[in-house]
């Protein structure tokens, strides 16, 4: 039995002979038909060579993208087939699970397909396990079932940072809306010594302090949320400065022309701040090489545009270089650190996005809690 108090792959064996589902996450970034990272098939690899080894037929399933319940070319996971046959050679892959619109639906049908033939399941689908879908909590109800190593670790990692940080703790969060991610900054803020805001959503925080924001993202109907965690004194820091784009400009086309230029709290109108400031960006950075446990998701600014990168890069480097443990969360952090090359030099990249903030905010995930079912059931 895994810490976590789900079953783990031990509480499955014997295997000999025996048939498996694997529930991964491939749901990979693909260009023109080419994988551009495949971080989340290599993570699933120490579960399925362990699940091989002790003489099982390892058959994986994913979704990929968000088809809507019927099969669409784009979305094919040939791909990823492909990938998966040259790094795991005899695993079958599934066709795309959200081709059927009982996955999305948490069907009882579609369970019963899924797991027709099946003598046990994994699943090792991190990513994946904030989804209540059919391959998530559906399996465990029928077949003994356990989590696989990556999810176990992810678990483990993340969840400790709820129980035993070291500290200081520092949180830093990116990404553009504040809607999305409140709740997880709440709950950060009853663990992380400090939480630090960047990103696009921290022009809403700033308009809550009085500050104008020109023409940079900001949710105003978060506004007094965001006033409201400020005024009662949350160990929130904002951006001191903010790197902006003229009227005119365009994000991810320099050769339109456009002024960028440094500035404080106050952005005029017109003006989109797309980064923070190299004042900012050292502030941060103080913050992480002074830490003990950093964690950080989202995204400083739009970095895809060498324009708006440098707040994000100083973080990553900074995030790299310091002894403190360090997670990063899945998606655009996770990309930014491997678009950087500094990904081997973080301690923990999270293969899960919306999952990783889920299991922060929560402590708990519905592909947990169906696994901690399949216990009771089966053991
Ligand atoms: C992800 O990429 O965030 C996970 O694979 C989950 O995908 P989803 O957000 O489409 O459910
Ligand atoms: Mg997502």
């Amino acid at each position: 039995m895994a810490s976590i108090g789900v079953p783990s792959l031990e509480d499955l064996l014997p295997l000999e002979g025996r048939r498996v589902l694997l529930r991964a996450d491939f749901n990979v970034p693909v260009r023109d038909g080419v994988i551009t990272d495949d971080l989340r098939i290599r993570a699933a690899l120490p579960t399925i060579v362990w699940l091989q080894e002790h003489g099982a037929t390892v058959v994986a399933c994913t979704h990929f993208g968000r088809p809507k319940g019927k099969p669409e070319p784009r979305y094919d996971v040939a791909p990823i087939r492909a990938r998966l046959a040259e790094l795991a050679p005899g695993v079958e892959l599934l066709e795309n699970l959200r081709f059927n619109a009982g996955e999305t639906t948490n069907d009882p049908g579609f369970v019963a397909e899924l797991i027709a033939g099946f003598d046990a399941y994994v699943n090792d689908a991190f990513g994946a396990s904030h989804r209540e879908h059919a391959s998530i909590v559906g399996p465990p109800l029928h077949l003994p079932s356990a989590a696989g190593r990556l999810l176990e670790r992810e678990v483990e990692v993340l969840g400790g940072l709820r129980e035993h940080p070291n500290r200081p703790f520092i949180a830093v969060l990116g990404g553009s809306k504040v809607s999305d991610k409140l709740r997880v900054i709440e709950s950060l803020l009853e663990v992380a010594d400090e939480v630090l805001i960047g990103g696009g959503m921290c022009f809403t925080f700033l308009k809550a302090m009085g500050h104008a924001v020109g023409a940079s993202l900001c949710e105003d109907d978060m506004v007094d949320r965001c006033r409201a965690l400020l005024d009662r004194g949350a160990a929130i820091r904002l951006p001191s400065d903010v790197t902006a784009l003229a009227p005119g400009g365009k994000i991810g086309d320099p050769s339109a022309g456009g002024e960028v230029r440094q500035m404080g709290r106050s952005i005029p109108d017109g003006w989109m701040g797309l980064d923070i400031g190299p004042g900012t960006s050292a502030e941060f950075s103080d913050a992480v090489l002074e830490a003990r446990t950093v964690f950080w998701n989202g995204p400083m600014g739009v970095f895809e545009d060498p324009r708006f990168e440098a707040g994000t890069r100083t973080l990553a480097e900074a995030v790299a270089e310091s002894t403190a443990f360090t997670v990063v969360g899945g998606g655009d952090s996770a990309a930014a650190v491997a678009q950087f090359g500094l990904a081997g030099q973080i301690d923990h990249i999270s293969t899960g996005g919306g999952a990783s903030l889920e299991l922060l905010e929560q402590g708990d995930l519905p592909g947990l809690a169906a696994l901690r079912q399949s216990r009771k059931d089966t053991a």
